[in-house]
């Protein structure tokens, strides 16, 4: 359709029909008899006139209830006004990829976009329009649930990973059946919540909400992305569906966003709650002056955005540019001339799961693992005839991750399954040992357990935390593993010492206790699909690890909120030689470093480092200095390495970060061989937030260093003049 239709077709629309198109319902209105939709929901006071003319509806199952629903719409629309199709395809729609923090860990941005180009296929066969991805909260606690939706504790990482998936889901044309629109979510600093319990107030200064917070969500705006998604909590006081500043101002007139803004579920109503509206119709206001266009999943437009117009307290102009906006959404994905965008059961049902989306999911899940530790002992040999798998994740498939849309935990591959596959002649016995969640106390598959162990030449010993221990709403105070796991892992090692464990778990873990105990531990995150296969292929080195933390585990939840990045205080560190000094920023019964860093994981193989080389030691504000460095496998097996540059402004005017990430690459390499990976950093990398919020360089000395957190290869100093 063309623009000027489009002008037409809203000229055609009466006040109603325009407020109807920014209301967002759950699919249930539509897939349910009028008699179940009971409870809080009936609030909405929809009947059946207003229900014709609905813009846009989320979470639908499958291609056959969307056509269903589409076609009915149509028949019933005055308008003839297509639906938007809307759905949390967050790590894959039928065929399932890990985690976005567990994909955040493979530092791929590539595979990132293989993976979500495979979701947006599936997505857009299944009858999707849109995806609420990418989610580029920035996080630092790992008590807050959804941290596994994210990108971690990293501004770079996450806007890379972030624009990767935009671009991949949208592709060049929306029109393209392969192709779905994307939404970027929360902004902002929803992964601020205090004390890491969600939807929680953030207190969080302006500079550090510049400087960590909201970058990503800025990356994914310049790559492009179609809608954007305010966060549940305050910032400044102010709930950001509400927050002039943060979407007017900052959003708006600094960045220049000219696209859609959709609030988060029930967002607008709960103004109400908040306590910053003092009913549904002074929330319906103040979103809507915010530029809210579409309201999810409460009625606050629908039931005052018209008597706000008439009565002269919105203008009509702007409820015009919101439904305008709409409709070329549609008009873009060709939802005029195919109002199904090319989705059909069969199609669903031929390319989900297809081989080709298994290799993909089974890849992602293996450069997604970080090898937290290794005594030698990973990996197994593939020889190996008796083979125990203990442990409550040992022949369980609910490891797919919990955001899994339409995948299906019997479409999952289990551990068990994976080492059956892969090792056809040995002899595998499973023992469960113990329950999964933290209240379990029956013992009474210790025994079991423990005999399998003495039994077998190797254990694989498999823990972890349940899917709905993370994600929304999931937050936890104490983030270790269920401790009768680790009991389990105690007695289980204590019986045999050629035991590997391999975890599943949403969140960073405290694993101080297991960590003492285990010869070789690794991270598995919730992996997807191909879950079982990519354990198998890791732990009998068919696939080697790569993977690098996307976010510190801490030893202990008392030092929530960790991160590498952290500003540097006036009484940092400890004496050099172990002298206990008291007036330090430090814990005395822990100290301040986490048990595992960002940017570790091990290999192997052996990656050895030589120094960086600069290609000058001063830079002027308009040049570029190079920094290279030569990297060499001088392991017995091929490998990946992600080399990481960081940089640290020795003297600014205001505290900088001890170091901060400004570049990665991940490089392949065969036994024996060698690759220079080099960085150009330009003026525009050495910026950062003053005092006065600006974003300046300032003259001077930096570092940059090689290698992550407390393990750097090599650091050189140089001056921008
Ligand atoms: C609430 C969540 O906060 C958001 O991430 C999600 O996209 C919506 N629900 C829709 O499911």
């Amino acid at each position: 359709m063309k623009k000027t239709n489009l002008k037409k077709l809203l000229a055609q629309m009466t006040l109603e029909e325009k407020v109807d198109q920014l209301l967002q319902l759950a699919s249930m209105f539509y897939t349910k008899n009028k008699t179940e939709i009971t409870g809080p929901i009936n609030h909405f006071g929809l009947d059946d006139e207003s229900l014709t003319r609905v813009g846009s509806l989320l979470g639908t199952m499958h291609a056959s209830d969307v056509i269903a629903i589409q076609k009915k719409h149509l028949e019933e629309d005055r308008n003839k006004i297509p639906m938007l199709f809307m759905r949390d395809v967050i790590h894959g729609f039928r065929t399932i990829y890990p985690v976005p923090l567990g994909l955040s860990c493979s530092f791929d941005p590539d595979l990132a976009a293989e993976c979500s180009r495979m979701a947006a296929k599936e997505a857009s066969a299944g009858g999707i329009h849109l995806t609420f991805t990418p989610m580029v909260d920035y996080a630092r606690d790992a008590r807050w649930g959804r941290v596994m939706e994210g990108c971690g504790e990293d501004p770079l990482l996450a806007s890379r990973m972030g624009a990767a998936q935009v671009k991949a889901f949208q592709g060049d044309d929306l029109s393209n059946h392969d192709n779905i629109a994307a939404c970027v979510k929360h902004f902002a600093a929803y992964g601020g919540a205090e004390a890491g319990r969600d939807y929680n107030t953030v207190e969080i200064s302006e500079r550090v909400l510049r400087q960590y917070y909201l970058p990503a969500y800025k990356a994914c705006i310049d790559a492009g992305v179609t809608m954007l998604m305010p966060s549940f909590n305050d910032i400044n006081g102010v709930p950001s569906t509400a927050n002039k500043w943060l979407m007017n101002k900052v959003l708006r007139r600094e960045w220049g966003y000219k696209g859609l803004v959709i609030s988060d579920y029930n967002a607008v109503g709960e103004l109400v709650v908040h306590g910053v509206a003092k009913d549904m119709r002074e929330a319906a206001k103040l979103a809507f002056e915010c530029g809210v266009d579409i309201e999810m999943m409460s009625p606050a437009y629908h039931k005052h955005l018209a008597s706000l117009i008439k009565d002269g307290e919105l203008d009509e102009k702007q409820l015009d540019r919101s439904v305008m906006k709409v409709l070329r959404l549609k008009r873009d994905l060709g939802l005029f001339e195919d109002p199904y965008h090319g989705a059909s059961q069969e199609k669903e049902d031929a390319i989900c799961l297809s081989s080709v989306h298994r290799e993909i999911a089974r890849r992602a899940a293996e450069e997604s693992a970080v090898l937290l530790k290794n005594d030698g002992t990973l990996p197994l040999s593939l020889e190996t005839k008796k083979i125990a798998l203990i442990g409550p994740f040992a022949d369980n498939n609910a490891i797919k991750g919990s955001w899994a849309c339409s995948g299906k935990d019997e479409e999952t591959c289990t551990v068990r399954e994976g080492i059956a596959e892969l090792l056809t002649d040995a002899e595998i016995t499973v023992a469960r040992g113990c329950g999964d969640t933290w209240d379990d106390n029956d013992r009474s598959g210790f025994d079991e357990a423990v005999a399998a162990a003495k039994a077998a030449d190797a254990v694989v010993l498999c823990l972890g935390e349940p899917q709905d221990y993370s994600g929304e709403g999931n937050c936890r105070t104490d983030i270790g593993l269920p401790s009768l796991q680790v009991e389990l892992a105690r007695a289980v090692i204590a019986a045999n010492a050629n035991t590997v464990v391999v975890l599943f778990n949403g969140r960073p873990l405290t694993l101080t206790r297991l960590d003492e105990i285990a010869p070789a531990i690794l991270e598995m995150w919730y992996p997807g699909t191909e879950a079982g296969r990519a354990v198998a292929d890791l732990i009998f080195g068919k696939a080697n690890p790569c993977g690098k933390l996307a976010m510190s585990f801490p030893k202990s939840v008392g030092q929530c909120p960790i991160y590498y990045n952290y500003y540097r205080t006036g009484r940092p560190k400890q004496r050099a030689d172990g002298v206990r000094e008291r007036f330090i920023s430090n814990y005395i019964d822990c100290g301040n470093q986490p048990l595992y860093f960002f940017g570790q994981g091990l290999s192997y193989t052996e990656f050895a480092y030589d120094e960086i080389v600069l290609d000058k030691s001063e830079m002027c504000a308009d040049e570029t200095l190079k920094v290279s460095i030569k990297i060499t496998n001088t392991g017995k097996l091929a490998g990946k390495e992600t080399v990481q540059f960081y940089l640290c402004d020795l003297v600014s005017s205001a505290v900088s970060p001890v170091q901060e990430l400004i570049g990665f690459e991940k490089i392949y390499l065969k036994p024996g061989e060698s690759k220079i990976v080099t960085l150009d950093i330009t003026e525009p990398m050495l910026r950062f937030w003053n005092a006065e919020n600006k974003h300046v360089s300032e003259a001077g000395e930096f570092t940059v260093s090689v290698g992550y957190a407390d393990h750097m290869k090599s650091t050189k100093k140089f001056t921008l003049k």
